[in-house]
């Protein structure tokens, strides 16, 4: 894609009208006219936009155009809309610098469509969000309703705007819009009561009439058809591409989406139908009995439905139509209104009617679209005027358009000179004074406040007496005539001139435009504006509250005798307010021109084209740009763009671009007063200068295209022909692996064809010889088994044979041998028998014992006394032996079902056995009792906690013992412990320690023969625990404790064993005493329980009852 870096570079003509060469009006309109046949609709000058109108759509408004040109410099591009849309959006957002955009043009000119081009680009191009979009689209939108309501289809142009519009769209800072003021400049209202021929009325009538359901049309009381309304020209109802119907749709959603409710949608479409409905009222005249002319209503029909719609009382409307009544002071005067005059005040009532109604949209629209942030604005104003007209009848309107035209024109050159000035100053170039022609004489002779044009028509519309337009022009001539720019036929006259071209009810302005001649006819009526008061009344008493608000001075409370504010007066001030509004802020021009009168695409009419740039004054336009220095331009892109034009620049400059520059010229030889060095830019006084530079760049480029031609060229075919090298290698290579591997496929499969037909070969050879060795090996088995077999045959035959013959060798041996033996051991026969037999009966007998045994073995227990008795005496040895071992393995087999704790009272039980048996007549009773040891389940019971934890060592034994008291031999009861280092005795109830004896303090034990439980601890002598003397103790439990203190005595003394001193007769050492405990056996009276008594001090007897 090609690269634009300048508006230079592929231009067609010129891009910009300050570089042409030479200037003339000839020159600039071939330029035009060139640029237009190629479609090249939008020229500068300098800043200023001149835009063709091209009649036809062209690709340049696409969403990419607007991305090519945003963020670009100004002359960056090819000239286009969107370039000063771009700059004034830019400086705006960044500069903050409030921006006007000012169109003109004559009517078709293209000025709606420009304006709306800048607001869809600045749309485009702003920020973005949902609350943003919402305002952008309401900006958008407002424009189809009031295209609907103040454009018309005029001979010029098919959407005429028929009011002038400015606006205003409001920024924050960050350059998103916020919302917009629209200001409107009188609307051509005449239009609605009459078109000129080929014209149409305000397009919104027709729309409403195409566009709306038969349902609506009903409710509005509306016919569809265009030709039952008087106000609805006919010739040219339909227009070529212009769809009524659907343009309806688009202004209702328009409404919707500006902020419109239904009920106002409504109310402005009754007004609209109450409007039609009111051109059809017609009158009739009717004479008076006193000579005066009335009129009457013809048909009250559309009056009625006209009341209906606006919710007015038919009686006070009609007579409004037929009486005006003039309040002055305190006096009231009605007069009748004749039929010429009752149409005056119907037209003057659907004139006001209608140019109000279009205020209130306006005024609606903004109250929709006025920003609602109270933060500090920038504004962007968008002005859409009407163009300057000169037509063969040019009346007020046009009077009052030319005029405005004349002070944009006014302003415009201000500007433009300023600007010029202020960038001279800013660059700190030289001013040289321009000579233009400056039109605020023209003015001044219309805006005077004293002998000005409107000044005149309103002192006589407000003179008493006859005012007329005649009285009007007279006026003129005696003020006016002296004014170079004013013309009359009786101020030529007095000048001894006579123009036949200017009739007498006219004056003639010589505009900077041009010549416009104006008729006088209406000037005063339709400055005056009047409705009268009637008419306004009758509008306030409505129920409608859309028109009762139109209408507030028909409120009666407020009457106001005061003449209103003329429309001259009214406009010159909004003209003045506008003007002043331009001047805060930066303009920028689009200057519209049309290209033909025919509305159509590819036409350029030289003289129509010609007239416009006169009376626009673009000619003087350019003189002014270039008076100085036809071109400037920013020093960085100056030398970027000529820099290959010098070897000290090309091809990169280092230092900074003003220095780049200063090399540059000089080195091109451009002459010093060609040029002038501004701060930031290069300022060049001529455009030959400018094309002397371009043409040598063209050159310059040309040579470095062919260069780079050349070495991109050889570049090109060198890493061609590397390729192409390095391909033929890569070929190659790959050629001679793929015949290789295919000949090496070959040369494989022909071996492995050779090799598998020598293999087959082989193999059959091999097979060959094995079938032959296999049948050879066969034969050989079957020879041999037949030999073999015949062999066997044949030693078989021998062996039988051999065989009977040693069997009947045998035999008869052995019946030679029995015959012989029966002979001779007849004798010894029953002497050996008897031996043989006895054996062999010991043995039978044997047998059946052990036989027999198996099934009357006794049972496994050992304690089983039984055993078999034996038959035989002869077996009493064996028997024995046999029952001993039985007794013995039985014995282990019942052992082996033992636990560890089991065996270990089992242990116990032998040892107290060991030591008790025969020895204590107590001891078979304890044979069955269980060894228990902790028959008070101490650990467990709450009641000896405490004596628990007391012990460190684990519990062997705890019973109950009684302590023999040595004075009296009675028992007391006390708590006996056992442990494994010693032995403690404490009370029963508290469980409180009395005494703890290390056992190995332990001398012995003793006990008597007899059947009691007394024992006696015998302490060593010398032994701590000694000192309060042995302990005399009895239990049932004797047996046990004894056997535990004998088991544990001995290891935690480590010795042998404890003593056990079993005898009936013992002493016991009570402290310092030593006491006999002597044991008798006795028949106790009181039953058979043991008891013990002292005899003596030195001797305690004890009674034990004899064993029955
Ligand atoms: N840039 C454009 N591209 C295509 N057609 C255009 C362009 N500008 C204008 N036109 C055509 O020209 C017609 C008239 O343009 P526009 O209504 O903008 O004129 P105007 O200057 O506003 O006239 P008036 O002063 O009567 O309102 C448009 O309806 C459209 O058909
Ligand atoms: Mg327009």
């Amino acid at each position: 894609m090609e690269v634009k870096t300048s508006l230079l570079d592929n231009m067609i003509g010129v891009g910009d009208m300050v570089l042409l060469e030479p200037l003339s009006e000839e020159t600039f309109l071939d330029n035009l006219r060139n640029r237009f046949d190629h479609n090249e609709i939008y020229t500068y000058i300098g800043s200023v936009v001149i835009s063709m109108n091209p009649y036809r759509s062209l690709p340049i408004f696409t969403p990419d155009k607007v991305e090519e040109y945003r963020n670009r410099n100004f002359y960056e591009l090819s000239p286009h809309i969107y370039a000063l849309a771009d700059e004034a959006y830019r400086s705006l957002r960044d500069q903050d610098k409030d921006q006007c955009i000012l169109i003109t043009g004559e009517s078709g000119a293209g000025k709606t469509e420009a304006s709306k081009l800048v607001m869809s680009y600045v749309a485009a191009v702003c920020g973005k969000g949902q609350e943003v979009n919402k305002v952008k689209e309401q900006l958008l939108q407002s424009n189809p309703v009031l295209e609907a309501f103040g454009n018309a289809k005029t001979v010029r142009n098919d959407n005429s705007s028929r009011f002038g519009k400015y606006m205003d769209i409001e920024f924050d800072f960050k350059g998103d819009p916020l919302g917009g003021v629209i200001s409107n400049y009188l609307l051509e209202k005449s239009r609605v009561v009459k078109q000129p021929r080929g014209e149409r009325n305000f397009h919104v009538f027709y729309q409403l009439l195409s566009g709306a359901s038969d349902d609506t049309l009903k409710k509005l009381k509306l016919d569809r058809d265009f030709s039952k309304y008087n106000y609805l020209s006919l010739d040219s109802a339909a227009v070529n591409g212009l769809d009524d119907a659907a343009n309806f749709r688009t202004v209702r959603n328009a409404m919707q989406i500006v902020g419109f409710m239904e009920d106002e949608v409504q109310s402005v479409l009754e007004l609209v139908a109450a409007v039609l409905k009111l051109g059809n009222i017609e009158f009739k005249p009717e004479s008076r009995c006193n000579g005066t002319d009335e009129s009457r209503i013809k048909d009250k029909n559309d009056l009625k439905e006209m009341c209906e719609l606006l919710g007015i009382e038919q009686s006070v409307l009609e007579r409004a139509f037929s009486y005006r009544t003039v309040e002055a002071k305190l006096e009231k005067v009605s007069t009748t209104l004749n039929v010429a005059q009752a149409y005056y005040a119907r037209d003057a009532l659907a004139k006001n009617l209608y140019s109000r109604l279009f205020s209130w949209l306006v005024t609606r629209i903004n109250e929709s679209i006025k920003a609602q942030a109270k933060t500090r604005h920038k504004v962007m104003g968008v002005l859409d005027i009407y163009g300057f007209e000169i037509f063969e009848d040019n009346s007020f309107e046009q009077f009052i358009i030319n005029y405005c035209n004349e002070k944009l024109q006014q302003i415009f050159i201000e500007l433009t000179l300023r600007e010029e000035q202020e960038e001279y100053v800013r660059e700190g170039i030289e001013w040289t004074n321009i000579e233009y022609f400056n039109n605020a004489i023209i003015c001044d002779l219309i805006e005077n406040h004293q002998n000005g044009i409107l000044a005149m028509l309103d002192e006589e519309c407000l003179r008493p007496g006859t005012v007329s337009d005649e009285t009007f022009l007279d006026k003129l001539n005696t003020i006016c005539a002296e004014h170079q720019h004013f013309e009359s036929r009786l101020s030529k006259n007095s000048k001894f001139l006579t123009d036949h071209s200017l009739p007498h009810s006219c004056f003639r302005i010589q505009h900077y435009a041009g010549k416009v001649l104006y008729r006088t006819e209406g000037f005063v009526d339709k400055n005056n504006d009047l409705l009268y008061r009637d008419l306004s009344q009758a509008m306030y008493k409505a129920t409608h509250s859309l028109i009762k608000q139109l209408f507030p001075e028909g409120n009666p409370a407020k009457v106001n005798l005061k003449r209103p504010l003329t429309a001259g007066f009214q406009f010159r001030a909004s003209v003045g307010t506008l003007m002043r509004n331009l001047q805060t802020k930066n303009p920028n021009y689009i200057r519209c021109i049309k290209p033909n009168d025919k509305k159509a695409p590819h036409i350029f009419t030289d003289s129509l084209v010609c007239h416009q740039l006169r009376y626009l004054g673009l000619m003087e336009n350019v003189r002014v740009r270039r008076a100085g220095y036809a071109f400037r331009q920013a020093y960085e892109p100056c030398l970027e763009r000529y820099k290959m034009l010098c070897k000290r620049t090309w091809p990169h400059w280092k230092g900074p671009a003003r220095e780049g520059v200063e090399v540059l010229m000089p080195d091109l030889q451009v002459p010093t007063e060609e040029y002038a060095y501004g701060r930031s830019k290069i300022f060049i006084r001529n455009p030959r200068t400018l094309f002397f530079l371009e043409e040598r760049r063209k050159q310059c480029l040309e040579d470095l295209a062919a260069l780079i031609q050349k070495i991109y060229r050889g570049w090109k075919c060198r890493s061609h022909f590397l390729l192409l090298k390095e391909s033929q290698i890569v070929v190659a290579a790959w050629y001679r692996r793929f015949a290789q591997q295919k000949k090496y496929k070959q040369i494989k499969s022909a071996t492995t064809v050779v090799q598998s037909y020598t293999r087959g070969w082989q193999a059959r050879k091999l097979l060959r010889e094995l079938k032959y060795q296999k049948r050879c090996e066969e034969a050989v088995t079957t020879i041999s088994a037949f030999w073999h077999g015949t062999q066997a045959r044949r030693e078989l035959r021998r062996l039988k044979e051999e065989a009977r013959r040693k069997h009947a060798v045998a035999v008869i041996w052995a019946y030679w041998k029995g015959l012989k033996v029966r002979r001779e051991y007849r004798k010894f026969f029953r002497a050996n028998a008897g031996k043989k037999i006895y054996d062999f009966t010991i043995q039978r007998i044997m047998q059946k014992y052990f036989l027999g045994l198996k099934s009357t073995v006794p049972s496994m227990s050992p304690i089983d006394k039984n055993w078999p008795s034996r038959r035989y005496l002869f077996l009493d040895g064996a028997h024995t032996e046999l029952r001993r071992i039985f007794h013995l393995w039985r014995c282990k087999k019942y052992r082996s079902q033992f636990t560890e704790e089991k065996k270990a009272v089992y242990e116990e039980k032998l040892e107290a056995s060991e030591i008790f048996k025969d020895k204590k007549t107590l001891y078979p009773s304890s044979v069955s009792q269980p060894f228990k040891g902790d028959y008070l389940e101490i650990s467990k019971n709450p009641k000896y906690q405490k004596l628990n934890s007391a012990v460190d060592e684990k519990v062997l034994l705890a019973d109950v013992v009684n302590k023999i008291n040595r004075a009296n031999g009675k028992g007391t009861p006390r708590i006996f412990l056992l442990t494994k280092k010693s032995v403690v005795l404490a009370d029963q109830k508290t469980g409180q320690v009395k005494a703890s004896v290390p056992l190995p303090d332990l001398s012995s034990v003793s006990v008597s023969t007899q059947n009691d439980g007394f024992f006696a601890l015998k302490l060593k002598e010398g032994s701590a625990s000694a000192i309060k003397g042995d302990f005399l103790l009895s239990s049932e439990h004797l047996i046990e404790i004894i056997t535990k203190l004998h088991r544990t005595g001995a290891t935690a003394a480590e010795r042998e064993q404890l003593d056990i001193d079993i005898s009936d007769e013992f002493l016991v050492q009570f402290k310092q005493d030593k006491v006999c405990v002597k044991f008798i056996q006795a028949a106790l009276k009181n039953g058979n329980s043991v008891s013990c008594k002292r005899k003596n001090n030195r001797l305690l007897e004890v009674s034990v009852p004899v064993m029955a």
